[in-house]
This record gives structure tokens, C-alpha cells and sequence, in this order.
């Protein structure tokens, strides 16, 4: 599967933000999107989603299912405080149909390559927020789609989360997703089989 964007431009107004990029995502794949605060990382992930449209370029994706779906992560997604680590994990599997069986495998998998596996049962509110980050990451990957959009996963996180994200986010590729992620982390981009850089070309087009 893969994705191709040709001179994809975007603009707010007469703000433009994404100058004509150019790039080929092919997955499975480990791809980065970096830049500074402004460049257009988020807005480029929203086109990626089908969120937005470019205001001038093409895009086209091929080689996905007809029921691909993607799974965004976010930096701030919230989790269950009342539950445990492992019932909100399993909320990602078992909202995509999968059983409790194997519900509980991924989640715990997912959770394994997050290093989180030891605080399946703790619960929500009981976590720091690095934990609770990467708790979000695993409901997320525990049954990764076909495409998996990240923005900045790592932040805020210290040097051992965020290897155990990258981990994660690297199982999900192992098992067939192409793994988009905006981030201003050298670490994250230096694991990338692909790293677009977004300069902060923020200039009005009139
Ligand atoms: N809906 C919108 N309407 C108008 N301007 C917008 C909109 N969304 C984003 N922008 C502007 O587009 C620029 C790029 O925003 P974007 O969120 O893509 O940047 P980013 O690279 O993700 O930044 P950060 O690292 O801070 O998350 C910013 O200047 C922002 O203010
Ligand atoms: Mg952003």
C-alpha cells in the first residue's frame, strides 16, 4: 500500500501552510513527519486522515482495503480512570470486532512492546502521565489498521517511553501498517524508514 502526494499544498485563507510536498509513504512503513511548531505537521496527518482537503496538489492512496481504517493517536487522548490498564487497552481491539480472547492477547502484546505489561492491572487514575500516554498508544496499535497516524506520541515523555513508543509503533508496522508520525523528537525521527522534513515556508500567497 502506498500513498502519494504531488506538490500538495495547503492554505488557511491567504495563509499558506504545506508548499507543495512531495513524497511517497509506502508501507509497511515507519515514516516521519517533522518540522518546527507551525510547519504543518498536524495539517498534513488531517489530509493523510481525509480530514481536509489540499487546496492544490494530488493525493492518492492505493493498495488499501475497501474497509481500511485509521487510528489516530493523540497526544491528549483520554483514558478510563475508573478501569484498569488492561480494560482500556482492550478497547481498541473489541471496538474493531474483535472477541474478548483475542481482545485480551493483543492488548496484552501491545502492551508488552509499550513496557507497560506489568500495569495491566492498575488502574487509570493510579498512572503517571507517561504511563497513561503509552496506555493510550497500546488501545490504539493493540489492533493496528492498515494506517496509523501519530502526532507527536513522545512528547513530554522521557528517554525510556519514548523508546518503548517507538517499540510499539514498530510492532504495528512489523504487523503490516504504514505508521505516519508528526514529531519534533530526533529519536523518533532517527527510527524512521522515511523522514519528511516540513520547512516553516508560513507566507501569504497575496
Ligand atoms: N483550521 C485552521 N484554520 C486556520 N489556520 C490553521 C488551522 N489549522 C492550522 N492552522 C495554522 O496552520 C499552521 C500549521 O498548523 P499545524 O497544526 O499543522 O502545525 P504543526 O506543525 O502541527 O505544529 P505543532 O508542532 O505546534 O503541533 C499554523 O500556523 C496554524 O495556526
Ligand atoms: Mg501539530
Amino acid at each position: 500500500m502506498r500513498i502519494d502526494l504531488i506538490r500538495v499544498s495547503k492554505s488557511y485563507g491567504s495563509r499558506q501552510v504545506l508548499a507543495g510536498i512531495d513524497a511517497s509513504l509506502v508501507g509497511p512503513g515507519f515514516i516521519a513527519v517533522r518540522g518546527p511548531s507551525g510547519a504543518g505537521k498536524t495539517t498534513l496527518l488531517s489530509i493523510l486522515a481525509g480530514q481536509i482537503e489540499p487546496t492544490d496538489g494530488s493525493f492518492a492512496m492505493s493498495g488499501f482495503s475497501d474497509r481500511m481504517s485509521v487510528d489516530w493517536i493523540v497526544q491528549s487522548a483520554p483514558i478510563l480512570a475508573h478501569r484498569t490498564v488492561s480494560a482500556n487497552i482492550m478497547l481498541g481491539p473489541l471496538s474493531k470486532g474483535l472477541d474478548a480472547t483475542s481482545s485480551m492477547r493483543v492488548s496484552l502484546g501491545a502492551a508488552h512492546s509499550l513496557g507497560i505489561g506489568h500495569l495491566m492491572r492498575k488502574r487509570g487514575f493510579s498512572l503517571s502521565g507517561g504511563e497513561r500516554q503509552r496506555v493510550a498508544v497500546a488501545r490504539s496499535i493493540a489492533c493496528a489498521g492498515e494506517l496509523v497516524l501519530a502526532d507527536e506520541p513522545t512528547a513530554a515523555l522521557d528517554a525510556h517511553a519514548r523508546g518503548a513508543v517507538c517499540d510499539g509503533l514498530r510492532a504495528a508496522v512489523s504487523s503490516g501498517s504504514l505508521v505516519v508520525v508528526a514529531t519534533h523528537d530526533e529519536y523518533v525521527s532517527a527510527r524512521a524508514d522515511l523522514v519528511i522534513t516540513l520547512q516553516p515556508a508560513v507566507h501569504d500567497v497575496n
